[in-house]
């Protein structure tokens, strides 16, 4: 997601003036960071959830104190415990049980105000119609495909044998399908909801989804900020 965040997060984080982020799924901090240099410079709050962050947390809450709020869970359990929040990135686990009730819990939480805007990556290639389970302990067997520590490759359904992009992660071995990916969550979501949503997405970089309250101020921006982002990588 890091890679979205110059040209796309940013700028419309800027644009909605947000005042209280959450970020879910944070790894090495690589865009935690970006997020918390914009939070102390504009009086703003991040809510970062991740089970196995790959950082100091009690050093980052000493350097970033009030502006900074952890939670060392999957976001399942953390994000009915946040309130009021403006924008939410989603990259945690990639699969359609996760994503689609994350999307729940802020439709829930959210009925009375305005939907806030949600920015998903992965939702192209690989992961747009496969699942991936960080731990497949935390999916009910009944959501949860067969899956293999097996790689994936352009234009081939099948999981391969050798090499591949994350073959270390515990990848569904089949594509396609129902409730299956990240995409099939958000269009699962959207088939259910009664507010009045709009979905955009680029398939670059393996995808970013923004979800947000139809308003056509920002389908001007979010449009202009997909394409040029799409056009800046040739
Ligand atoms: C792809 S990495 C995130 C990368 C990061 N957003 C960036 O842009 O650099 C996915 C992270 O999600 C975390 N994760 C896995 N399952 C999760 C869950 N159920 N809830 C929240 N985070 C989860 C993993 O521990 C991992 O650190």
């Amino acid at each position: 997601m890091n890679r979205f965040w110059n040209k796309v997060i940013l700028p419309i984080i800027k644009d909605i003036n947000a005042k209280h982020i959450v970020e879910i799924g944070c790894f090495t901090g690589e865009n935690t960071k970006n997020i918390l240099k914009y939070c102390t410079k504009n009086n703003a709050k991040l809510s970062a959830i991740d089970p196995k962050p790959a950082f100091n947390i009690a050093q980052w809450n000493r350097i970033y104190k009030n502006n900074f709020s952890f939670h060392k869970d999957t976001s399942l359990n953390a994000l009915p415990l946040i309130k009021d929040y403006d924008i939410v990135l989603i990259d945690g686990d990639h699969n359609w049980y996760t994503v689609y009730n994350e999307l729940k819990i802020i439709e829930k939480f959210n009925i009375n105000n305005v939907f806030p805007i949600v920015l998903l990556h992965d939702v192209a290639w690989p992961y747009a119609r496969r699942d991936v389970y960080y731990n497949p302990n935390n999916i009910p067997n009944s959501y949860l495909h067969p899956y293999k520590k097996l790689g994936m490759v352009p234009n081939q359904s099948d999981l391969v044998e050798k090499g591949g992009i994350n073959w270390s992660l515990n990848n569904a071995i089949y594509e396609d399908g129902s409730k299956n990916g990240v995409l099939t969550a958000v269009e699962d979501f959207f088939k259910e909801t009664n507010m009045s949503l709009t979905f955009k997405m680029t398939d670059k970089s393996n995808g970013l989804g923004i979800i947000y309250h139809s308003n056509k101020n920002l389908d001007q921006i979010i449009d202009k900020l997909l394409l040029d982002f799409a056009n800046n990588l040739g």
